[in-house]
């Protein structure tokens, strides 16, 4: 069971730790800020970052291996080969970061074939992420099985993640603007609401409603194509983007679910 990280683990990433441990005889994890998926201007050089903790956290869980290398030993030589996919790198998150998607699946194509054959876990809080990695790995025929695992959230919604870190305490409250639009966005939905068109509406009402929160996208797509829909039917997937303060946080949800 492989868990990729980049670190500064919280219980998002420990929740598919244990998962992996349960499904699995041996647990690799590893940590690695991989810069190929930063663009300039970005949070590479502050990405919060917690070596000798982490590594409590994996002994404590029980991983059998961790895999923590440097950029140096990662990219020993310029990296002159990408993985790009079609489509699904350049919408949504990825039309607002154009080279993130190519640089994680390289990075994870590079850890698969470190690991070899494997059960690899992901979180779905970075849906398009699995997305793009369920269809590198069918495309290119790796010998590894992706599984996508809930979102972890604090009681209040927000999403964990590691950039949660930048916010202050009025940022973290204001942040949770974002499960509290999915949440609602999806109770209209339950309730028949169909159109595409007025739920991102709605959602763009309540997160300007909240003056520290920079809405950057809605996007409402079918879930693993992430082509845009008017109409919601099943398979539908809600993903918004905002900037927090320093933070810029992604939250997503199927609208016939909501945030549970
Ligand atoms: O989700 C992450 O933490 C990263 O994008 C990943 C998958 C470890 C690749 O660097």
């Amino acid at each position: 069971g492989l868990v990729p990280t980049m670190g500064f683990l919280h219980e998002g990433h420990t929740s598919l730790m244990q998962r992996a441990g349960k499904e699995n005889d041996k647990t690799i994890a590893t940590i690695f800020v991989n810069p190929l998926q930063f663009a300039e201007g970005e949070d590479l050089s502050s990405y919060p970052q917690n070596l000798e903790k982490d590594i409590s956290e994996c002994e404590a869980i029980g991983i059998d291996l961790l895999f923590a290398p440097s950029s140096e030993e990662m990219y020993s030589q310029p990296i002159l080969t990408s993985v790009q996919i079609d489509q699904l790198m350049n919408s949504v998150e990825g039309a607002s970061r154009p080279t993130h998607f190519s640089g994680v699946a390289t990075v994870v194509a590079k850890l698969f074939n470190i690991v070899g054959p494997c059960n690899a876990y992901f979180g779905e809080k970075d849906w398009q992420q699995l997305q793009v990695i369920s269809t590198m790995v069918r495309d290119l025929s790796f010998r590894v099985k992706v599984l996508g695992c809930p979102t972890v959230r604090q009681s209040d919604g927000l999403a964990l993640s590691s950039r949660n870190a930048y916010l202050s305490l009025e940022e973290r409250k204001a942040a949770t603007a974002l499960s509290r639009s999915l949440q609602s966005a999806s109770e209209n939905v339950q309730a028949g609401e169909t159109s595409a068109a007025v739920i991102k509406s709605q959602i763009i009402d309540e997160i300007t409603d909240e003056a520290l929160v920079t809405l950057d996208y809605v996007e409402i797509v079918e879930g693993s194509s992430l082509i845009r829909i008017d109409q919601i039917s099943e398979g539908a997937r809600i993903l918004i983007a905002a900037k927090v303060g320093k933070a810029r946080l992604i939250d997503n949800a199927d609208p016939y679910f909501g945030i549970k």
